[in-house]
């Protein structure tokens, strides 16, 4: 059997890749803080900034593929933090992409929708990225650093990513769970992004991994909206009061670092390998389906 190397298992992203990974690969996956605990999956802890500790975690797993999610993606946070933040999103990241090469696995960067400028919404691969916050300069140097490294190697941007994760707190389960408690939160209506059903992103990287052609993928869902109407849909669907999501201007929570007002993604590309993630209404219903509001318990930490 296969080997699948996953770094930042302990993730919403991640932990879904290790999970529905396991079906078809031996995995290993590294974890930062708690150890999580999935089925079929060896956690090993591991730092991204550590890099010759991830030098030698591939080396030994040989994997036939890294999927390497691991990020420091809280944007205000890597506005301040900016050395952490190189060294985490960027620097790490050409020297396992390189190792990987070595040992002749392919190396898969999760990216983001924030290497756009967000002035024209609907991104295509082609389209040219102009990062307005560090997180995204990041994130476009550790996709510079992959393909650097080899042309087979694939990089995939997703954009507002969610799903289930009893271990910290993603948009769409803050919001359910606030309205569930009846606290009102204030959410934009000027940031736009494509949601991203965490589940269906991961079974796309799967795919992902079996297209010849190295390079750039977007994978997102296929409707650009508003955080703020993502918000109406989530609380309707599971049939919460929606004017518990209070409509807010950005510019109304004077954040740190500014946003792409418009970084929708268009991932025609992937649908003509016929890798597609779920649009927002059936990402919902997924959700729905998978477990009750009930039984969810909101976890304190939000995203690294
Ligand atoms: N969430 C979004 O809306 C969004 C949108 C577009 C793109 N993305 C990208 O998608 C990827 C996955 O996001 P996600 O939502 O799954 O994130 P997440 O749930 O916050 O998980 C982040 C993962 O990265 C790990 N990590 C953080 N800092 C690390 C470090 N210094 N060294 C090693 N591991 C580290 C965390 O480990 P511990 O938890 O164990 O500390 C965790 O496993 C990221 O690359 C992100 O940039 C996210």
């Amino acid at each position: 059997m296969e080997t699948l190397l996953v770094l930042g298992g302990s993730g919403l992203l991640g932990g879904k890749v290790a999970a529905l990974g396991s079906e078809s690969f031996k995995v290993v996956a590294t974890h930062r803080g708690a150890k999580p605990k999935i089925p079929g999956v060896d956690f090993v802890e591991l730092s991204k900034e550590h890099v010759e500790e991830g030098m030698a975690l591939v080396r030994k797993t040989k994997p036939s593929a890294v999927i390497d999610t691991a990020a420091m993606h809280n944007v205000d946070r890597c506005e301040e933090e900016r050395d952490l933040a190189w060294q985490v999103n960027a620097g790490s990241t050409g020297s396992l992409a390189r190792v990987a090469i070595d040992i002749g696995a392919r190396y898969v960067f999760v990216s983001t929708d924030f290497v756009f400028d967000g002035r024209k919404g609907h991104y295509r691969e082609q389209d040219v990225p102009r990062p307005v916050n560090y997180y995204g300069e990041t994130k476009l140097a550790g996709e510079h650093a992959t393909l650097a490294a080899s042309g087979d190697h694939l990089v995939a941007r997703p954009s507002v990513i969610y799903g289930w994760d009893d271990t910290r707190l993603n948009f769409a389960t803050w919001v359910l769970s606030s309205a569930r408690e009846g606290k009102p939160i204030n959410v934009v209506t000027d940031w736009i992004g494509s949601p991203t059903f965490a589940d269906s992103l991961a079974a796309g990287i799967l795919q992902l991994l079996k297209v010849p052609d190295g390079g750039v993928y977007h994978l997102a869902g296929a409707d650009g909206m508003s955080r703020y109407d993502f918000a109406v849909r989530l609380v309707n669907a599971f049939g919460l009061d929606p004017a518990m999501v209070k409509p807010v201007r950005s510019a109304d929570l004077h954040m740190k670092a500014p946003r792409p007002a418009d970084s929708s993604l268009s991932s025609a590309k992937a649908k003509r390998h016929r890798i597609a993630v779920l649009p927002a209404d059936e990402g919902i219903e997924a959700m729905k389906e998978q477990r009750s509001l009930d039984s969810f318990v909101p976890p304190a930490r939000f995203k690294s």
